[in-house]
Parts: C-alpha cells; structure tokens; sequence
C-alpha cells in the first residue's frame, strides 16, 4: 500500500501569516523542507493541490518540489485550461483531477465524471500525452466509476470524506460503498486509490476496502506534525498502514 503525503496544510499555515505580506523574514513553514521530512518519513510521493486561487501552494511551491524532491509527485488540479498549462509546465507524475469550488474549506464531495464527460475526457488525454497519470477523485458511486473508465482515466481515488466524517451504521453504509466501488473499478481494469479524511484510527476499516493501491493523507499528518514533526507523523502513519494492510 503505497503512502501519498499531501502537505497543503503547511501552505495554508504559511498563508496564514505571509499572503501578501512583503517582509524580509524567509515566510515559514517552508513547503520544501516539509516534502523533505515526509521522505525521511516514509513517503511514497508527494501530493500538492495548486487551487485556481492559489490559496495555498503557489507555482513556485510546486515548482520547487519537482525540482528537488526525488519523489513521485501528485498534482490535484481543478479540470480546466489554464490547469492544463501549468501541469504541462510542471510535468507531474500523476495529477488528481477534483471538483473545486471557492467557498470550500477543503475539498466537497467528488468530481461528477458522468455528466463532465466529453470535457473531462479530453483534458484526460492532454494530460497522458504530456505524460501524466490520470486519476479522477470520485465519490464512490458506480455511475462515475464507469463514466471514469469510459473516458480513459486509469485511476480513481475513492472519496473517503462522508466516510470520515460520520459513524455508527451510517459509516458502515459509506464503507459498503466504498467496498462495491473499489470492486466496480477493479473489473474496468481502473487502478484504485482512497482519499480525505483518513486516519490511523480508521485504517482498520480502510482496509476492507478491496483493491486499493494507495492512501492520500494529508490533514492528520500534518495535525500530529504538531507536536511529533512531519517526518516522525509520517513514519507512525507507514507503520500503522504497514499493519492494516499486510503484505499479501
Ligand atoms: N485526496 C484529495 C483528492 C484531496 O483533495 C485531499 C484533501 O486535500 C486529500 C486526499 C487528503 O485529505 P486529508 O487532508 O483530509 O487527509
């Protein structure tokens, strides 16, 4: 089970302090040393979410990170054109392709591949053919499961926030859904990932899921990073996955 680390969070902090701010200090934390630490953590890549607002990671974030991290990267980007031209400057590995909307605090519900799918399957193909791979972050429902693989997307990533974010039967509900979603996507040959949310608490769970190939988590990692440091947050994260998902 690969470990994708999403340090957005480490911008936002930044932002908080330092958007359109001119001053001499370096603006801290700085988002480089964070991909760093997730790498001495344990990370398999590095996720970055380069919002139209620019409300968190700058170009120049994500510039840097490509520039000096040897991890794969994972771009998350709203689908549309002027996206399209700075993931052909940025050249990422993989790019998340998500709903956005501004309002939002983070990220709300998945995209709706089903009724974007003559735009969304052309943005799919720029995107391979500047040599990305192309994931859809979906809600897990098999109306955009099948509209995802209808359009030549190789991956999904599983929205995993109602999951989180309720309990008891209702949780056991999400779970189901999360479970005949991963199993939809595996018969149309999609790769499948799972993402928002996740915790170590709820990895036990997680990991009923069939499937899946990678974790995208950013929030608690970075919450934890509070008080133990990123690298350290990571590492208890690799571990704890590590143990839910045992090698087959
Ligand atoms: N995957 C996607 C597509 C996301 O938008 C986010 C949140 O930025 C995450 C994963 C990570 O979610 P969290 O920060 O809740 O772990």
């Amino acid at each position: 089970m690969k470990l994708g680390v999403n340090i957005d969070h480490v911008a936002t902090l930044r932002q908080a302090r330092y958007a359109g701010v001119s001053t001499a200090a370096v603006p801290e934390p700085s988002v480089l040393e964070a991909a760093r630490a997730a790498l001495a953590g344990g990370a398999d890549s590095i996720t970055l979410h380069v919002r139209e607002d620019r409300r968190h990671m700058q170009d120049a974030d994500a510039l840097a990170v490509r520039r000096e991290i040897s991890l794969p990267l994972n771009l998350e980007m709203g689908a549309t054109s002027d996206m399209l031209d700075f993931a052909r400057k940025l050249r990422p590995d993989f790019v998340c392709l998500v709903p956005e909307r501004r309002q939002e605090v983070t990220t709300e519900g998945g995209l709706d591949v089903a009724s974007r799918a003559d735009e969304l399957r052309e943005l799919v193909s720029s995107l391979t053919s500047s040599g990305c791979r192309v994931s859809m972050f979906i809600d897990p429902d098999a109306i955009q499961v099948e509209a995802s693989a209808a359009i030549g997307a190789p991956m999904v990533e599983l929205h995993t926030g109602r999951f989180a974010d309720t309990a008891g039967d209702e949780r056991m509900a999400e779970l189901k859904r999360l479970i005949c979603a991963a199993q939809r996507a595996h018969e149309f040959g999609l790769e499948v990932h799972a993402g928002h949310g996740i915790r170590v608490s709820t990895l036990p769970l997680i990991a009923q899921v069939p499937h899946l190939t990678e974790l995208n988590i950013g929030h608690t990692l970075i919450a934890r990073a509070v008080f133990v440091g990123l690298a350290a947050a990571v590492r208890e994260m690799r571990e704890a996955i590590d143990r839910a998902f045992p090698m087959a």
